[in-house]
């Protein structure tokens, strides 16, 4: 990276300066400018409650609601406002009509508490869960190919990652949507990490289903996410809690959650307008180009072959760690030790049997963070 970049903003970020923080893809952080909209926010809540819930909030949720819809390219009628994917993911289990020998589709990179809202849900219906292997360094065709040659005349829905946590690969949701529907599987994307570190546009995209966070690369106060539904689900879709504004439909019922503090969506449009004025693509660029140094520099320091990894232009890119023969425990505890041994936050995943160190970049890290990490692996790793 060179001496001058001009998007290196720790300073607006309230994270602990004695630590490093490598992993912003996990619960994500939340600049100073966006935690003070927040502050406001809560301010005119406990100013006057009563007021603030019942003549202020519904408005200010729906002007906020808005707001994400056009960043998402997303018709309004559409999104609704979710604690996080993986409410969102249960809300469409929840909804979607399976019956007794139905089947849906995954593949392997699945997350894991989505697979375990899914199973739940499959269990509930008799319906099959049918998993599709897609090797990590698998080409889009191979991707196409290997899902749509998994469908039966019982597949009736495919849950499909956009970029998956562990492995980091980008699926070419573009493709698999159009060609699953019409062969009658309606396509849910988990896009947890999709906005923010790519450019989304739902319209264009067309899902049955989507949800993705706010809260990891948008930077949004945490549990702020949004589930889109297609216009022939809408009806289906049934909100927990069941609350006052039940009998107006989606989006309605799952904006209105009985009480409870919602000054985390109202203060998400400023999370987008902090990076808006960095320019949204300026930023991505950066972050890509920044990760994918801190790769190469860490598989430099612990001799690490990167042969294989998915190379998409993401803020999160994967190190193998070979050489580390340990269980998942183990490799949490490795991520431990980095962590208060050295005073660097990563996180280290066993996909697929494979130990895989997983980087992030966001604006408050720069190039020499990663040399930081790669001499604490070499020094765990006894390199
Ligand atoms: C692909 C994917 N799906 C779902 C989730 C769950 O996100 P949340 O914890 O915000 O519900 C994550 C979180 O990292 C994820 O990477």
């Amino acid at each position: 990276m060179g001496d001058i970049d001009p998007l290196y903003h720790p300073e607006l970020w309230a994270l602990d300066p004695s630590m490093l923080h490598l992993n912003h893809g996990s619960f994500g952080a939340v600049p100073r400018p966006v935690l003070e909209e927040q502050r406001l926010w809560r301010g005119r809540m406990e100013g006057n409650p009563v007021k603030f819930f019942r003549r202020e909030l519904q408005g200010a949720l729906d002007e906020a609601r808005l707001a994400l819809c056009a960043f998402l390219g997303a018709d309004p009628d559409g999104a609704a406002f979710v604690l996080n994917t993986t409410s969102g993911t249960n809300a469409v289990f929840a909804s979607f009509p399976l019956a007794a020998g139905d089947e849906v589709l995954i593949t392997d990179h699945i997350y894991g508490a989505v697979r375990f809202g899914l199973t739940r849900t499959a269990e509930r219906a008799a319906a099959r869960l049918v998993e599709v292997p897609i090797p990590l360094d698998a080409d889009d065709d191979f991707v196409v190919d290997a899902l749509l040659a998994a469908v039966t005349e019982r597949t009736r829905l495919a849950v499909v990652d956009h970029i998956s946590s562990a492995s980091v690969k980008l699926f070419p949701v573009e493709r698999l949507v159009p060609a699953l529907q019409e062969r009658g599987v309606a396509v849910l994307v988990d896009a947890a990490h999709a906005p923010g570190s790519l450019a989304v546009d739902l319209g264009a995209l067309r899902p049955d289903f989507w949800t993705g966070n706010f809260h990891k690369w948008p930077s949004a106060p945490r549990g702020t996410a949004m589930l889109y539904v297609a216009p022939r689900w809408r009806g289906l879709m049934r909100s927990y809690p069941v609350a006052w504004r039940e009998y107006e439909g989606f989006p309605h019922t799952f904006t209105h959650t009985a009480t409870a503090d919602q000054t985390a969506w109202l203060a998400a449009p400023a999370a987008v307008e902090f990076f808006e004025d960095f320019g949204w693509k300026a930023v991505r660029e950066r972050n890509a180009r920044l990760v994918a140094f801190g790769q190469a520099t860490v598989a430099e320091a612990i001799g690490a072959d990167l042969a294989g990894m998915p190379d998409a232009a993401l803020p999160m890119r994967l190190v193998p760690l070979d050489g580390f023969r340990g269980s998942p425990a183990e490799a949490e505890a490795l991520r431990d030790r980095i962590a208060d041994l050295h005073g660097i936050e990563t996180v280290i995943n066993v996909w697929s049997g494979r130990p895989l160190l997983r980087l992030s970049a966001q604006l408050y890290n720069t190039g020499a963070e990663y040399a930081a990490l790669g001499a604490a692996l070499r020094s765990e790793l006894e390199l």
